[in-house]
């Protein structure tokens, strides 16, 4: 009995979103030279593929990071109406195994990219590094162990402050940021040590993480508790693929079990979505999930056992010392964020994430944020998918965000 829940919890939080067994992705052949890569993104990219097909302007860009990962960044400099004056740059940041392609989902009605673009802004969408878009590097190859070496620290370190940077040097302007989930934990991360501040207008916080002790999925925490991640990492298998051949294969074993419900992966996951039509779910998983670091959902699972929010902890005094000079992971504050930040946060009662006696622990280290610069607003009926996902966002959490925007 316990090790088929762990079995179950392992081939769900491998799978976590991909609900229909599809066959895996092509290992996109890695190549370090800059000059043949850029080409190939610009054919096969982003734009191209989801973009422009909803009959919207996108221009392919790249960034390379300190420590030379190269990210494939989009934007949509213009509405379907057009060019109009200055405009405004928006960085989205998808989630914790998503990409870009997350913001277009749903139809340019309803999409908070197109939205954006829609009404006058600039709009600028980021891939994490190990995304299908984002996999190459200056030296390293994705199928050396070497690449997966990292977690959420080094995007607060490496990916954000470069994206930040690249926007604001291309546009001449300060941005607004809009972060979905872990897009929301790097960003509260960056903001603590007071970094990006020079470059950001305002940021919008949807589903927010930054403390995962009350987290009420149940599997993701079993998963947590299980070190499953650890596991894996011990393994050898460095790239958390959800849609690898072997997760695939471990999550139909799984499922051909009658005392296994598969019907509901994305529910189970991330709390019972009120507004995501199942109608896109075959968009959805043409696109989604996208590998990330094991190493990220072990700081992950840190996190949600420990109830911190601190750097990667290397488990032991020693090996502490050798990266922090301290023999604890250094935490980042969160009530060192800077009191004028203009802030808009976002979260549902529905959200087994980002739940809301973790979302009221952030709020508590935030309380003496200036009254004038802490939006904050919770939706009853949402859980976490709906920020990005659901049919009336726009009306439910986009407007209220744009809105907030324009008065920054
Ligand atoms: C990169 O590729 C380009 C075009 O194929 C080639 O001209 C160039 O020499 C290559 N650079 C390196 C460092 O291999
Ligand atoms: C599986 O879960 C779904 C939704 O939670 C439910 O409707 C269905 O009856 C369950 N199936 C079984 C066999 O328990
Ligand atoms: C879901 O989307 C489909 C296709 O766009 C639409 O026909 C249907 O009415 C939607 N369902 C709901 C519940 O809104
Ligand atoms: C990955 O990128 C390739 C193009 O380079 C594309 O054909 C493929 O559909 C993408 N897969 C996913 C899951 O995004
Ligand atoms: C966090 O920052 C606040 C405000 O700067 C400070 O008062 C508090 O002592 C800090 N907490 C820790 C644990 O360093």
């Amino acid at each position: 009995m316990a090790s088929t829940i762990t079995h179950t919890v392992l081939a769900v939080l491998l799978c976590v979103l991909a609900v229909v067994a599809r066959t895996n992705l092509d290992k996109q052949s890695s190549d370090f030279n800059l000059s043949k890569i850029l080409p190939l993104f610009d054919e096969d990219g982003i734009c191209n593929l989801v973009v422009e097909k909803q009959g919207y302007v996108c221009q392919e860009h790249k960034v390379i990071t300190k420590d030379g990962y190269i990210l494939s960044l989009q934007r949509i400099p213009e509405g379907r109406a057009g060019k109009a004056a200055n405009k405004i740059p928006v960085l989205l940041q998808h989630g914790l195994l998503m990409d870009a392609v997350s913001w277009m989902i749903n139809s340019p009605d309803e999409s908070l990219a197109f939205i954006l673009a829609d009404n006058g802004f600039d709009v600028w969408l980021a891939n994490t590094r190990g995304t299908n878009y984002s996999r190459g590097h200056t030296s390293v190859d994705p199928n050396d162990p070497s690449y997966w070496d990292w977690s959420w620290d080094e995007l607060v370190a490496y990916d954000l402050p470069a994206t930040v940077q690249y926007v604001h040097d291309q546009t001449g302007q300060k941005l607004h940021y809009v972060g979905h989930s872990l897009g929301t934990l790097i960003a509260f991360a960056a903001f603590s040590q007071e970094k990006l501040l020079n470059s950001i207008r305002s940021a919008a916080l949807l589903s927010p993480i930054a403390y995962l002790a009350q987290m009420s999925s149940f599997l993701a925490k079993t998963a947590a508790d299980a070190f499953i991640a650890e596991d894996l990492y011990w393994l050898g298998i460095k790239e958390f693929a959800p849609r690898g051949e072997a997760a695939v294969k471990l999550l139909e074993d799984i499922c051909k079990n009658p005392e296994n419900n598969c019907s509901d992966l994305m529910t189970s996951f991330t709390g019972p979505n009120c507004c995501v039509n199942s109608s896109k779910t075959n968009d959805f998983l043409d696109h989604e999930p996208q590998s990330t670091a094991t190493k990220n959902m072990i700081h992950l699972a840190q996190m949600i056992r420990q109830g911190t929010i601190a750097m990667y902890d290397y488990g032991s005094a020693d090996e502490n010392n050798k990266h922090y000079g301290q023999p604890t992971p250094p935490v980042y504050n969160m009530s060192s964020i800077p009191k004028n930040l203009p802030l808009f946060l976002s979260y549902g009662g529905q959200d087994y994430l980002s739940d809301v006696d973790d979302v009221k622990t952030l709020l508590n280290a935030l309380k003496d944020h200036d009254a004038d610069k802490l939006l904050t607003q919770y939706r009853e009926d949402y859980a976490h998918a709906d920020f990005v996902f659901g049919e009336n966002a726009k009306q439910v959490v986009y407007d209220p965000l744009m809105a907030f925007f324009m008065l920054q």
